[in-house]
């Protein structure tokens, strides 16, 4: 067992914050829900000058994951990586690379992120853009003056980088490259993958991927750039600009070095290239053999089917609202734009005190049948609500989570607290229940915890409902989130004493 993790709210980055809470992204907290940390779902802010420890244990895990704030848009700047190395005298199942680099897309603001929330949500239009992105922290050169602020990796040639990559920018997939070298990418979401080779990865905000980077066996005499730069679907105006980090070879003899080296920058594909983003998708395997198995659950006691997408809410009166057709922008699960309650959830469920907190009545199925997919309709409200679903301790679910184009078709990176998913299958247009569930891959599907729902699609996953508490589920683009494209789950304890969930802890923050 490892003990540790104690987070400081940092008050010097947000000055004007009066409560924080953290997040351990991807982290199972098997039976430490209290430990989760999403505002309101399971447990409530740390006031400024309070501390809450986060006590948990890491659960037959291990990987590249993530932590950030989970409370408004704060994780645009407050996020790390998590990397949890394989026990000891347990290899990798590649060879074992020279250094390991942790590369983090972030997100940057020419203000404050919280304002710029809070501005959107006022007016009901849609978010200011951002300014940059970042590769740890820094734009690079392609933006004007930065081109100081730059990350630079300094490689020696013919070794082996393992890249943890983690993607924190709050609205944005990206795409990545490296010029003039391919990728291989061994791991996805803390779960080894089949490896195989790329000359571009695409990673949504939650997602984190490990890809080994051979360097050229001679000293090239360049840099090279590494590049990100965005894959968006929806009909919104993006931030359309590329970060980059230099790739640079050392070399062994500084007189010798190349002053003022040519750099040569990476093809990336194109802001809408869905074909690209599906190549890459698509050849995520689950290694699925003896030492790292793929338990898919093969049986399912509960179906669900879940539309995602944007939608309105009214103007409340007295108002103006500069959303569609003068109402505010929504999104919403099933037609519910899920409302934060003002009491966490795990602490009304585990006291049975739901009353005025949250409901256990989120619809099954909605308006079946539709066409998600078709035209926008002309009433594009959906309701709102803290409606959670309830599983029973154990239940095997099978979830399709199906896009819908009101207000526009866009791809959705889907994030599951507690658990990871299976995804076993995906496909464009309206999801056939009786055609599409048979050509689900049930041996060697990649396991994850964020899964993107294709823009014009749908995705279906499976997971085995092992871990009792009440688990955030929502769309992993900050925006949308913040538009209610959110929901929770609550798993019941089961019969055995170790599958009930503790009592919270002391510390835990009061409402
Ligand atoms: Cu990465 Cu709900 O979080």
């Amino acid at each position: 067992m490892h003990r540790f993790v104690v987070f400081h709210l940092p008050i010097n980055e947000f000055a004007n914050a009066r409560r924080v809470v953290w997040n351990r992204h991807g982290v199972r907290q098997l039976r430490s829900g209290w430990a989760d940390g999403p505002a309101y779902i399971t447990q409530c802010p740390i006031p400024r000058g309070h501390s809450y420890v986060y006590n948990f244990t890491i659960t037959g895990q291990r990987g590249t994951l993530w932590w950030h704030a989970h409370i408004s848009w704060m994780r645009a700047t407050l996020y790390g990586p998590i990397v949890i190395l394989p026990k000891p005298g347990v290899r990798y199942p590649f060879a074992k690379p020279y250094k390991e680099v942790p590369i983090i897309f972030g997100e940057w603001f020419n203000a404050d992120p919280e304002a710029v929330i809070r501005q959107a949500l006022r007016t009901g239009a849609g978010p200011n853009l951002s300014d940059a992105y970042t590769i740890n922290g820094r734009p690079g050169p392609l933006y004007n003056c930065s081109s100081k602020d730059t990350f630079k990796l300094k490689v020696k040639p013919g070794k082996t980088y393992l890249l943890r990559m983690i993607n924190a920018a709050l609205n944005d997939a990206l795409f990545f490259s490296v010029a003039n070298h391919s990728l291989t990418v061994v791991e996805a979401d803390g779960v080894y993958v089949k490896p195989f080779d790329t000359n571009t990865v695409l990673i949504t905000p939650g997602q984190t991927t490990n890809a080994l980077l051979r360097t050229m066996d001679h000293l090239p005499n360049a840099t090279f750039l590494m590049a990100a730069k965005p894959y968006a679907t929806g009909p919104a105006t993006f931030d359309n600009t590329t970060t980059a980090g230099i790739l640079e070879y050392e070399s062994p003899n500084t007189s010798t070095a190349v002053r003022n080296p040519p750099l040569l920058g990476p093809t990336l594909p194109s802001l809408k290239n869905t074909s690209a983003a599906m190549n890459f998708i698509t050849r995520l395997r689950s290694l699925a053999n003896a030492q790292f198995p793929a338990n898919v659950p093969q049986i399912v006691d509960k179906r669900f089917f879940f539309t995602v997408g944007l939608g309105s809410r009214p103007c409340p009166k007295n108002h103006t609202c500069r959303g569609p057709k003068g109402a505010k922008f929504a999104a919403s699960v099933n037609n519910v734009s899920f409302t934060l309650p003002s009491m966490a959830i795990l602490q009304a469920h585990f006291s049975g005190q739901s009353h005025g907190v949250y409901t256990p009545d989120f619809p099954r199925n909605p308006n079946s049948p539709f066409d998600y997919t078709g035209a926008t309709p002309n009433n594009t409200f959906v309701g709102g609500g803290t409606k959670v679903v309830v599983l029973p301790f154990n239940t095997s679910v099978e979830l399709v989570m199906q896009g819908t184009s009101v207000l526009g078709a866009e791809s959705h990176p889907l994030h599951l607290h507690g658990f990871n998913f299976f995804v076993v299958g995906r496909g464009f247009g309206n999801f056939h229940p009786r055609k599409d569930p048979s050509k689900y891959n049930l041996v060697d599907p990649v396991e994850r915890n964020t899964a993107t729902v294709p823009v014009g699609g749908w995705v279906a996953v499976r997971f085995r409902a092992d871990n009792p508490g009440v688990w955030f589920m929502h769309c992993h683009l900050e925006v949308h989130t913040s538009w209610g494209l959110r929901m929770a789950w609550v798993v019941t304890d089961g019969s055995l004493p170790s599958q009930k969930l503790p009592p919270p802890p002391a510390d835990l923050p009061k409402c």
